[in-house]
């Protein structure tokens, strides 16, 4: 059917514009949904409403869904239309008027019943005024201002003034749990959830009307928050008294804003040096842009304890005094355990991440090692070992176990002497005793120079052969756990990188080798904290502010003084 469709507007001096569209279709659908061929876009109409079919019969419609349609006013769900007939969809009115010559049917489509006007209507119906409620405009007001003035502005006041005398701030006094405070009137946001115990006690935090928040206030329950920065190293005035309310406001809701602002930190750290000049530290005011190479902390000296911070770019050396090379034990064709049979080691074998996914678990030799690095000392005794631990532990156990070998009898070694050779269980003179003791002597002493030796204690440590060999020690071993104690690090975060993507590990050869990422690494998702393209990251995401290790912030006693 071809169709001629009329959009009719009238306007408000008078006279009606046109618009008209051609549609060619079988079937003419009509509603508030674009894809209708009579779309008609106001909300009180039905997404499909009804449609028109051309028939041999004529021209029908047929209604849609359950809204209502009129013929000529009548309402119908179905019925024949002609020419001159009037279909109310909704608020319009589409007439069917003479086709043109080129088509079969044409109508005109006009919103007889706009918006407006029910707005309109429906509004002088409602409108109420003060005057019908029986007071003057002005009464009202006084009225009101005085419901405001007692209730939000006298009541707190006076029952804050009251009870002033037990304003010591202590949140848990009992007065102040009991007294009715009209106070809460003037809260100005839902406290954060770890203050909501005692949210409605204000004076726990606003110890004098009218007046900021002291951090003695605070200090009641949060004595121990330490310091940034060590106050008599740095004695600066922004640092020493910073009110704890300008960093942690209250009211913002149940989880407290994390102090995301890194100008907070930056006002200071852009430019350390010239409030405090005898500093160490670089300057940061942004991770993409500026902020220092890392600098981790690395042992120099294990005999001694030392450990210094040095900068990534130098290419720092720990001696750690345990000899381990990653590449030998990353490389199949070189790994074999003891059976002779070749390994797999990935980094999980040795690798694994604490509960909670921060750093690793500490390397362990029984667990980590000894599978493959076995603490055997007798060629005649595979399954021997000593316990990893001690040298004179491990000595001790050399001597009773050859000890008791030599005193048992049975043993099986050609070389040796009869008395320790003799079958088990019979009983020995004190001249054979003795010569069995020395049999043992001679056994463990050499057995305990081989397990000293480079290839079983020795492969992996440093040894201090001084005195007698029961006297020998190992070097202390510093297997560094905190690498960057100045920032914190997760390793939960970045599983979606392969280990190696931060640690060159595979190539290592020396556990001197520090193989920790630089920060250009970081950098290639880290950025600055008002990045968009990449993760904004600002100062607190990586550093501490209370930093552990200084004294507390505000000290309790000038409480109490108070
Ligand atoms: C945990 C401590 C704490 C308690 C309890 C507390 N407030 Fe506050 N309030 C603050 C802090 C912090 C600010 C930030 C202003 C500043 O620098 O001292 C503040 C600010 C305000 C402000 C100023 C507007 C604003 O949001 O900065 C009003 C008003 C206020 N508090 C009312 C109350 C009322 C009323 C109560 C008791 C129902 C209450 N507070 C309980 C800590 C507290
Ligand atoms: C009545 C005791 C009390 C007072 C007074 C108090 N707090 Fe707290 N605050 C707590 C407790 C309890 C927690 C939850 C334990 C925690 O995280 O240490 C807490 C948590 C916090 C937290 C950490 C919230 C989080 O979820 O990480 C901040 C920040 C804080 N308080 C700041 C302040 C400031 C600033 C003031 C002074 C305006 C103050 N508090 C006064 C008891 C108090
Ligand atoms: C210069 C800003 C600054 C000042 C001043 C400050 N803090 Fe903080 N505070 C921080 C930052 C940054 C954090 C860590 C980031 C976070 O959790 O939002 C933090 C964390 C905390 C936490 C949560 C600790 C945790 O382990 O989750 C508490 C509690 C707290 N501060 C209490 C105080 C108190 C009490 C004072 C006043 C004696 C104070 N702060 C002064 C910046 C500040
Ligand atoms: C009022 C100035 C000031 C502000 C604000 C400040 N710092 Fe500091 N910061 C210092 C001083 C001073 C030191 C100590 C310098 C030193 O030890 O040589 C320091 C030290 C540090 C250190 C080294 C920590 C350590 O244990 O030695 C880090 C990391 C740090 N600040 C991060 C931050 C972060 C993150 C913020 C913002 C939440 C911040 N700073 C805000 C002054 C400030
Ligand atoms: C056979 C056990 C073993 C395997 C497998 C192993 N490591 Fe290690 N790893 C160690 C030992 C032992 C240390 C401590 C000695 C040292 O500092 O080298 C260590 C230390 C580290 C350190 C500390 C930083 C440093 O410079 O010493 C990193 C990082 C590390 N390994 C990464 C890896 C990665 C990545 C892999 C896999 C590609 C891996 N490791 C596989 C045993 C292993
Ligand atoms: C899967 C078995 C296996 C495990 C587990 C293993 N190693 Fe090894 N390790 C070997 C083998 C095999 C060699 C000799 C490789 C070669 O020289 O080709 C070796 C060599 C070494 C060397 C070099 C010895 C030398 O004299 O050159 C050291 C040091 C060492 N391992 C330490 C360790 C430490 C520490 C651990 C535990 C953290 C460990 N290994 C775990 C099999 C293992
Ligand atoms: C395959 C390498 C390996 C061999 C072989 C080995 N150790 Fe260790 N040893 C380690 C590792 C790794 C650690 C650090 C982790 C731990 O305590 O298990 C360690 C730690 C130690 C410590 C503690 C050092 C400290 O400062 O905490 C002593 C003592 C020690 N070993 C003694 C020995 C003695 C004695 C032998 C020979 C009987 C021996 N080790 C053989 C790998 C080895
Ligand atoms: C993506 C993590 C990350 C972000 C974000 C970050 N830092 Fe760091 N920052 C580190 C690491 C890691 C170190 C090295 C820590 C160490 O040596 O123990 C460091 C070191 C520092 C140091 C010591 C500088 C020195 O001389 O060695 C300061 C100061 C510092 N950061 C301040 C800031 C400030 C201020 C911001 C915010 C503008 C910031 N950092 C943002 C990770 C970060
Ligand atoms: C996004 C880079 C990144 C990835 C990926 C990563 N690490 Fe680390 N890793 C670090 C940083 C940074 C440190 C230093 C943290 C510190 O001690 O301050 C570290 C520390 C370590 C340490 C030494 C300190 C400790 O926790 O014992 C080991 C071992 C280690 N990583 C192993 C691994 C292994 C295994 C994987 C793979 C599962 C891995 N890392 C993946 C960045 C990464
Ligand atoms: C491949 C991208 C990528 C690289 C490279 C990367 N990170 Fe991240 N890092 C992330 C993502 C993603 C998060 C999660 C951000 C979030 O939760 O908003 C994250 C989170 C962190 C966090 C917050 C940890 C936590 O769980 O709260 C720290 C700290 C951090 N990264 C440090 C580093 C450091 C240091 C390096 C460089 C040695 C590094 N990242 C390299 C992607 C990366």
């Amino acid at each position: 059917m071809e169709l001629r469709i009329a959009f009719l507007t009238r306007r408000a001096k008078g006279g009606v514009s046109t618009k008209e569209e051609a549609v060619s279709a079988d079937l003419i659908r009509v509603g508030r949904g674009t894809e209708n061929e009579v779309y008609l876009p106001d909300p009180r109409v039905h997404l499909h409403m009804a449609v028109l079919r051309s028939t041999p019969d004529g021209l029908f419609m047929e209604a849609i869904g359950t809204g209502p349609l009129r013929l000529n006013g009548n309402v119908v769900r179905n019925a024949r239309v002609a020419v001159g007939d009037t279909i109310g969809v909704g608020p319009y009115d589409i007439c069917v008027v003479d086709p043109p010559e080129d088509k079969d049917v044409a109508i005109t489509v006009e919103l007889t019943q706009p918006m407006g006007d029910d707005v309109k209507e429906l509004k002088e119906r409602s409108r109420t005024s003060l005057a019908t409620a029986g007071m003057s405009k002005r009464a009202w007001a006084w009225l009101l201002f005085l419901v405001v003035a007692i209730g939000f502005i006298g009541l707190p006041i006076g029952t804050r003034f009251m009870h002033s005398d037990d304003n010591t701030g202590g949140p848990l006094s009992v007065a102040h749990k009991e007294q009715i405070s009209f106070d809460i009137a003037w809260k100005s946001g839902e406290m954060m959830d770890a203050h909501k115990f005692f949210a409605d006690d204000c004076a726990a935090c606003h110890v004098k009307p009218f007046e900021m928040t002291t951090n003695q206030a605070c200090a009641v329950c949060h004595a121990d928050e330490p310091h940034h920065a060590d106050p008599v190293k740095f004695p600066r005035a922004d640092l020493v008294q910073a009110r704890c309310a300008d960093c942690h406001k209250d009211h913002q809701g149940p989880t407290p804003l994390k102090i995301e602002n890194q100008t907070l930190c930056a006002d200071c750290h852009r430019d350390l040096k010239s409030g405090s000049p005898s500093t160490t530290l670089e300057n940061a005011s942004d991770f993409g842009s500026d902020h220092p190479e890392f600098k981790p902390t690395v042992s120099t000296d294990p005999s001694k304890n030392v450990w210094t911070r040095i900068s990534l770019a130098d290419n720092p050396k720990e001696v750690s005094d345990l000899k381990f090379p990653h590449k030998t034990h990353l490389d199949p064709k070189r790994m074999r355990r003891p059976d002779g049979k070749s390994a797999t080691l990935e980094c999980a074998s040795c690798h694994v991440e604490e509960p909670g996914g921060g750093l690793m678990v500490k390397i362990d030799m029984e667990t980590h090692c000894s599978d493959c690095h076995r603490l055997t000392f007798d060629k005649l005794a595979p399954d021997r070992v000593v316990s990893h631990g001690k040298p004179k532990q491990v000595v001790l156990e050399l001597r009773e176990y050859y000890a008791a070998r030599a005193l048992e009898g049975g043993v099986p070694e050609k070389t040796a002497p009869a008395v320790v050779r003799r079958r088990p269980g019979t009983k020995l003179t004190e001249p054979q005793r003795k010569e069995a003791l020395g049999w043992a002597k001679e056994k463990w002493d050499w057995a305990a120079r081989y397990i000293f030796s480079a290839s079983q204690c020795g492969s992996c440590h440093m040894l201090i052969k001084d005195g007698p060999i029961e006297d020998w020690t190992v070097k202390p071993v510093r297997v560094t756990a905190r690498w960057q104690p100045l920032s914190f690090f997760s390793h939960d975060s970045h599983h979606e990188m392969n280990c190696v993507d931060c640690h060159e590990a595979s190539t290592s050869v020396s556990s001197a080798d520090v193989l920790l990422p630089k920060i250009d690494s970081c950098r290639d998702c880290h950025s600055g904290g008002n990045s968009t393209s990449m993760v904004p990251s600002t100062c607190i995401m990586c550093h501490e502010f209370h930093t552990p290790g200084q004294p507390p912030m505000v000290k309790l006693k000038e409480t109490a003084q108070k």
